[in-house]
């Protein structure tokens, strides 16, 4: 394990590892999604945050995102994570002045039964001028968790949480340059700040952990640095897919929103993943009434974010919960069953099984 990573919680590191080829071919995809932002949000049916869903979705799961994670995974081993899990990227996107990702503030990445766990950070873009994210060192002790789990318990009406914890951590600043990888503690405080420059910020994250992840499909790093080198077929007219599930979860009858999302599903075998994946997004920025058609749309269709279940179970809906298993095939089943006894709180790690990509 990296010393500074220990004593800072942080680690910054350069991917000069990497082939001149895959360093192209993730330029392309910034070009290409930065060009699908622009023209998409034009279009009247489709709100930003639904082309924003599908964009994050389409970088995830593209043969370039997964060559820099088998490149990347290749160095983490170097640092001694051969035997830790680590995830496929999941895309954040940052707008000019977008607020939408902001509205956490400080926060840890800390992640249930996950045991020892890593955020890894890298941009896909370069803009000198912006600067994405506050890490504050040495914020990932025991001691500094516990005390930002009270201090977010009292009401913030009186004080600033940034305010208090820059009393006692040193701020250090994250810039956005090409091939600069940041590594930092799940418990080590952190801030994402608002994109204040004219040019589209997007990021990739990757979670490294000891314990694979209950809601998101994980592998080992030595295989991934190994085998991970599949083509997912490309596929077109996401945008106009979305619009149809967008428009069922509207204007169907609510009784048969699940069965109708489930056909469209069975006419689109390629492209179920993105579209799962992006709804699970959606459903995260939009008042409970709808978002949790767009949470069932997305366990209907794939698994890959379990995240979808977990929220409904909380909210409850019997109605929803019940209908959803007639369309999920029974080889899922165990994923939905660990969620559901974590919840209940009579889970325990050592019975994980873990989901694969
Ligand atoms: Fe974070």
């Amino acid at each position: 394990m990296i010393q500074s990573l220990k004593k800072n919680g942080f680690y910054k590191f350069k991917y000069d590892f990497i082939s001149s080829e895959t360093l192209n071919k993730l330029d392309k995809i910034y070009k290409i999604s930065v060009n699908h932002l622009v023209n998409y949000s034009d279009r009247k049916q489709l709100n930003d945050e639904e082309v924003k869903s599908i964009v994050r979705s389409e970088i995830r799961y593209s043969h370039e995102a997964n060559l820099l994670l088998r490149e990347l995974s290749s160095k983490l081993m170097d640092f001694g994570f051969a035997d830790f899990f680590i995830t496929q990227p999941y895309v954040i996107i940052h707008l000019p002045n977008d607020k939408v990702e902001i509205i956490g503030g400080v926060h840890n990445d800390v992640v249930k039964f996950s045991s020892d766990c890593y955020t890894v950070w890298t941009p896909l873009n370069q803009s000198r001028s912006d600067h994405p994210l506050e890490l504050f060192c040495e914020s990932h002790s025991y001691f500094s968790y516990y005390i930002f789990k009270i201090l977010n318990k009292l009401p913030k009406r009186f004080f600033s949480i940034d305010k208090i914890l820059k009393l006692f951590f040193r701020k250090y600043d994250v810039s956005i340059r090409k091939k600069n990888v940041y590594i930092w503690s799940s418990k080590l405080l952190h801030k994402s700040l608002i994109n204040k420059t004219n040019k589209i910020r997007i990021n990739l994250v990757f979670r490294v952990s000891k314990n694979p992840f209950i809601y998101e499909p994980v592998k080992k790093i030595n295989q991934v640095a190994m085998f991970n080198n599949k083509k997912f077929p490309k596929v077109g007219n996401i945008y106009r897919l979305l619009l149809q599930i967008k428009k069922i979860i509207s204007n169907a009858p609510k009784k048969e929103i699940l069965q109708k999302i489930h056909e469209l599903g069975c006419s689109y075998p390629h492209h179920k993943k993105y579209l799962s994946f992006a709804c699970s997004l959606i459903a995260q920025r939009i008042p409970n009434e709808i978002s949790k058609y767009y949470d069932a749309a997305s366990l209907i269709l794939f698994i890959d974010n379990l995240v979808s279940y977990e929220r409904l179970i909380n909210l409850n809906d019997k109605n929803i919960l019940n209908n959803l298993f007639l369309f999920i095939p029974n080889d899922r089943f165990q994923s939905f069953k660990q969620v559901k006894m974590i919840e209940n709180n009579y889970f325990s790690a050592t019975k994980l099984k873990t989901l694969t990509f």
